[in-house]
C-alpha cells in the first residue's frame, strides 16, 4: 500500500539511532524502540529503549561542583532480547555476518516493525531471518515478537536466548552521560511455568515498579518433542536458554509474547502477580495481530488525512500521525500523564512536558477530544504545585512549570552541557513564563472545538481564572508610562535569556508573553459572563479571587505595555531588542546551514547570542501563528496601540531574517504565517519541517526521541494552515489557501459532536456532514455562513 510503509533497504550502522526512534513502536501507555532483538545498548549504534507514559524517575548528581536533582523518564527493562547461537560460537549479531540483503519495513497501517534480512556468516552458512514486533493497541499490556530463521545451507543444533534484562541504564543521550542515570533496583526475576520467565523492577526513587512475564513459544515439528530450555539468571536479568535443532530448507518459528504491568496500573492486585496470571491468558502472535490491527485501522478511519501530492509528503504525515497516536492513544486515558515534547521514542529531555502541546492538540481536538481533555487534566491535577511556584515567587493563581514531570514541580535543568564547548553553563529556560499562557490557550481552544461546558465550568473554568490571576499579579504598574510590564522572563526565543552585561536574569516585556497574558485576562473575563454566577463565585471563593482583582483584571486588559522598535510598526521581541547588534546571518550560514543552534555556537567560540538580533524560533511571529489577524489587531485596538494587518508582513519579513530555527518548531510557524502572503516560502518552510525528523534536520537530535510538536504541527499546517480552517463566534470558518504543491486534499474532522468529512480541490470544497449527535453546526465558507445538517452534502465553487 503505498504511502503507509517506511522502509530502510540497505543496512547503514550510523544510521541506526535514527531508525530506532523513528521506528518506535507505541501504544500510549508503553513504547519501545525499534531496536534489534538481539542488540544490547552500546556507545553509538545500538539503544533499545523501553519507556512508560508517566514513567519518572529522580536522581541527584554531583556536577561541575554542584548537587543537582534530574527527573527523567526512564528506561525500563528491555523486554526484547532474543538471539541464538551456534554451539561454542558468539551470539549472532549483524555486525559479525555479511549481510546479502536487508529490508526494514515500518507498516503505518498495521502498526508492524518487520525486518527481513539474507546472511552469511564466518563458517560461511546462510541463514534468513525475518521479525515481525507489535505493541498492542488493542491490549496495552501487551507486546509482542514473532522471529523466524531458515537456514539455508545448514542444519544443526542452536541455542536460542530469550531473555528481560532490568539491568538499564538511561544513557541514550551522550550529553546526560555525566549524570546519574541508574534509575532502577531489581526485585524479583525467575520461572512461571516451563515457557514464560519474569522480571520485576522498582525505580530507586519515585518506587514505581514494573512486573513483565515473558513467553517464549517454539513451533516445533509434531514428533520432535518440546525443546530443553535451561533457565539463567542474575540480578535485575533473567533467560530462557532453549536447545533447537534445525534443518536446511526449514524455518523455525519462536513467539515472544510479554506482559507488562505497572504500579500504576488500575485494576489490579499486585504487577508480578498481574503479569504472571495475564501472559497465560494471551493467544498467539496471529491472534494478538489480528486484534492490534483492527485497533489501528479504527484509528486511522478517524485520524487519516490523504493527500494528492508528492508521495513523500503523505507518508511522512501519516508517520507524524502515527507517532502521535503512538505517544497519545485511548489507552492514555486515565494515566495522568502530559504529552512528552519528544514523545516516548527516546530520552532527549528526559521525558519532560513542555509548551508544544500548544502544537499537538490541534489535531487531537478534531479528532480525539477525549484524548486532550484527558491531557489538560494533566495540567489541572498539578495546578496545587502551580499555585505554591507562584507563591515562592511573590506572585498570586497558578504558575505552571516550562518543563514538568511526575508532579508538576519545575524540571528544568539548573545547568546544562553545551556539548560544543564541553562546558555546564546555568541554564535559565526556566523562566518561560509563557507556558501557563499556553495551557489557557488549549483549555480554550479544547472548549471551543468541543463546547464541553461541564469541562469548562469545572477544571477548565478554574484554571482560566487562576492564569488569569498569575498574570495579573506578575504584571507590575509603571506609572511612567501608564502601562503594566511583565519583567524577567524569558520569551519562546530561548537564546535571550538576560540583557547583555546585566547581572539579572529575563527580559522585560517579551512581546508575545505580554500580549498572550492580555489575551488569557480578556478571556477569564469573557468566561465570567459564559458561566453562571453562582459558579464564577465558587470557583472565586475557591481561588481567593477578589472583586478587586477582577477590577485590576480589567485594567490590566487594556493598559498592558508592548514594544515596539524606535518609529516602525514592528513588534519588538522584548524591550531593548533594539539596541542588539545585528548579526552576521550570511557568514554563519555558509557554515552552518539554515538551521543551526546558534546559542552553542557562540559559546563555544567565547561570544554569546544575548548580544544579537537573532533568535532560536518564532517568538513574536508566534502570535499571527495563535491569532488570526482581526484578533490581533482587535487585541491591539484594546490596547490602544496603532497596529493593522498590512503591518503583519513587515514583522514576519523582519523576523525571518533574524532566526536561525534552532527549533523544530520554528519552520512550522514560519511555514503558517506566510500561508497566505508567499506560498511558495511557506511551502519551503512545510518542506523543511516535514523532514525535521525523518532526515534527522537538527544533526542527531531525531536518535534522542521525536520532536512531536514539529510532528503535529506539519499535520496541523496541512489540515488548519492550508484550509483556512478556524473556530470564531461559533462558527467553523474554511478559507483554503492550498499551496500550488497540494493538488487535493481529504480528512475528517470531529467538531461540536458531528464528523465532518472535508474534500478540498483548487477548485471547489466539499462538506459532508456524515455522523453526530447534536444539532446542526454553522459552517462559514469564504465569508459566508451556511448551516448544515446530518446527512447533508454540499460543494462550493472556490475557483475565482
Ligand atoms: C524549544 C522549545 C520546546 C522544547 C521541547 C526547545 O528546543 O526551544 O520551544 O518546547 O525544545 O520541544
Amino acid at each position: 500500500m503505498p504511502g503507509w510503509k517506511v522502509v530502510y533497504d540497505q543496512w547503514k550502522p550510523e544510521q541506526q539511532p535514527l531508525r530506532e526512534a523513528l521506528c518506535t513502536l507505541g501504544n500510549g501507555y508503553v513504547a519501545t524502540r525499534g531496536a534489534f532483538e538481539e542488540a544490547s545498548a552500546d556507545e553509538s549504534i545500538n539503544y533499545p529503549g523501553t519507556y512508560l507514559a508517566g514513567g519518572y524517575n529522580r536522581l541527584v548528581t554531583q556536577i561541575a561542583g554542584q548537587e543537582i536533582e534530574n527527573e527523567d523518564l526512564v528506561n525500563w527493562p528491555n523486554w526484547l532480547p532474543l538471539k541464538y547461537r551456534h554451539p561454542g560460537e558468539k551470539w549472532f549479531h549483524t555486525s559479525l555476518v555479511e549481510l546479502l540483503s536487508f529490508r526494514q519495513e515500518l507498516d503505518m497501517h498495521q502498526g508492524v516493525l518487520e525486518r527481513i534480512i539474507r546472511y552469511r556468516d564466518e563458517a560461511g552458512r546462510e541463514s534468513d531471518l525475518h521479525t515481525r514486533r507489535l505493541v498492542s493497541m488493542a491490549n496495552k499490556h501487551v507486546v509482542a515478537l514473532a522471529w523466524e530463521l531458515t537456514p539455508l545451507n545448514w542444519s544443526g543444533p542452536i541455542e536460542i536466548s530469550a531473555a528481560l534484562d532490568g539491568r538499564t541504564t538511561n544513557s541514550g543521550v551522550a550529553r546526560y552521560r555525566a549524570l546519574n542515570g541508574k534509575h532502577l533496583t531489581p526485585l524479583a526475576q525467575g520461572q512461571h511455568n516451563n515457557e514464560t520467565i519474569y522480571l520485576q523492577v522498582e525505580t530507586v526513587q519515585s518506587g514505581m515498579r514494573m512486573a513483565q512475564a515473558a513467553r517464549t513459544h517454539i513451533f516445533t515439528a509434531p514428533d520432535t518433542g518440546q525443546p530443553e530450555r535451561v533457565l539463567n539468571q542474575e540480578d535485575g536479568f533473567v533467560e530462557q536458554l532453549i536447545s533447537v535443532n534445525c534443518t536446511s530448507g526449514q524455518t523455525l518459528r519462536v513467539e515472544k509474547v510479554v506482559q507488562i504491568h505497572t504500579s500504576r496500573d488500575h485494576a489490579i492486585t499486585e504487577t508480578l502477580q498481574e503479569a504472571r496470571k495475564n501472559i497465560d491468558r494471551q493467544g498467539s502472535f496471529s491472534h494478538l495481530l489480528g486484534k492490534h490491527a483492527m485497533a489501528w485501522e479504527r484509528l486511522w478511519n478517524r485520524c487519516d488525512l490523504q493527500l494528492e501530492c508528492n508521495d513523500k509528503a503523505q507518508s511522512v504525515l501519516r508517520l507524524h500521525i502515527f507517532h502521535l497516536l503512538q505517544t497519545v492513544s485511548a489507552n492514555t486515558v486515565g494515566l495522568d500523564v502530559g504529552v512528552p515534547a519528544r514523545g516516548l521514542h527516546g530520552e532527549a529531555y528526559r521525558g519532560h512536558i513542555f509548551w508544544d502541546e500548544l502544537f499537538i492538540f490541534p489535531f487531537l481536538n478534531l479528532r480525539l477530544p477525549e484524548l486532550t481533555r484527558e491531557l489538560l487534566f494533566y495540567r489541572y491535577r498539578r495546578m496545587r504545585e502551580a499555585r505554591y511556584a507562584a507563591s515562592q515567587a511573590g506572585y498570586k493563581g497558578s504558575m505552571f512549570p516550562w518543563q514538568s514531570g511526575s508532579n508538576g514541580r519545575e524540571e528544568s535543568q539548573v545547568i546544562h552541557l553545551n556539548p560544543q564547548s564541553g562546558r555546564w553553563l546555568p541554564d535559565n529556560t526556566y523562566l518561560q513564563r509563557h507556558i501557563s499562557a499556553a495551557i489557557a490557550y488549549n483549555v480554550w481552544q479544547y472548549y471551543q472545538a468541543n463546547q464541553d461546558m461541564a469541562f469548562m465550568t469545572y477544571m477548565g473554568g478554574e484554571m482560566m481564572f487562576d492564569i488569569a490571576q498569575f498574570w495579573s499579579t506578575i504584571s507590575k504598574f509603571n506609572p511612567e508610562r501608564q502601562r503594566y510590564e511583565i519583567h524577567n522572563v524569558v520569551g519562546p526565543d530561548e537564546y535571550h535569556t538576560d540583557y547583555p552585561g546585566s547581572d539579572e536574569i529575563g527580559l522585560n516585556n517579551n512581546a508575545y508573553t505580554n500580549v498572550m497574558a492580555v489575551w488569557v485576562i480578556q478571556t477569564a473575563l469573557k468566561l465570567i459572563e459564559i458561566l453562571d454566577d453562582s459558579r464564577v463565585n465558587e470557583l472565586f471563593q475557591k481561588l481567593d479571587i477578589t472583586k478587586a482583582d477582577v477590577l485590576r483584571w480589567e485594567d490590566i486588559a487594556s493598559k498592558m505595555y508592548i514594544p515596539f522598535l524606535e518609529n516602525t510598526s514592528i513588534i519588538a521581541q522584548f524591550e531593548g531588542y533594539g539596541q542588539l547588534q545585528e548579526f552576521p546571518w550570511q557568514e554563519y550560514q555558509v557554515k552552518y546551514g539554515e538551521t543551526m543552534r546558534l546559542d552553542r555556537i557562540l559559546e563555544s567560540e567565547g561570544d554569546n547570542v544575548n548580544k544579537y538580533k537573532a533568535s532560536k524560533q518564532a517568538d513574536v511571529l508566534m502570535l499571527f501563528y495563535l491569532f488570526s489577524s482581526e484578533k490581533l489587531v482587535q487585541i491591539f485596538q484594546t490596547l490602544d496601540y496603532d497596529f493593522k494587518p498590512e503591518n503583519i508582513p513587515e514583522n514576519i519579513d523582519y523576523y525571518q531574517q533574524r532566526t536561525s530555527h534552532g527549533s523544530t518548531l520554528s519552520k512550522i510557524v514560519h511555514s503558517w504565517v506566510l500561508a497566505r502572503s508567499d506560498r511558495k516560502r511557506a511551502w519551503h518552510n512545510f518542506e523543511v519541517a516535514l523532514v525535521s525528523d525523518v532526515e534527522d534536520v537538527q544533526g542527531g537530535t531525531t536518535p534522542e526521541g521525536i520532536h512531536l510538536g514539529a510532528m503535529a504541527g506539519t499535520v496541523d499546517l496541512v489540515q488548519r494552515g492550508f484550509t483556512g480552517l478556524e473556530i470564531r463566534d461559533d462558527v467553523l470558518w474554511l478559507n483554503p489557501a492550498l499551496p500550488d504543491e497540494i493538488n487535493c486534499l481529504n480528512f475528517q474532522i470531529r467538531y461540536r459532536s458531528h464528523w465532518i468529512s472535508l474534500h478540498l480541490t483548487h477548485q471547489k470544497i466539499r462538506i459532508t456532514f456524515d455522523r453526530g449527535w447534536s444539532k446542526e453546526v454553522q459552517i462559514g465558507v469564504l465569508g459566508k455562513v451556511y448551516t448544515f445538517q446530518t446527512g447533508e452534502q454540499r460543494e462550493f465553487d472556490i475557483s475565482q
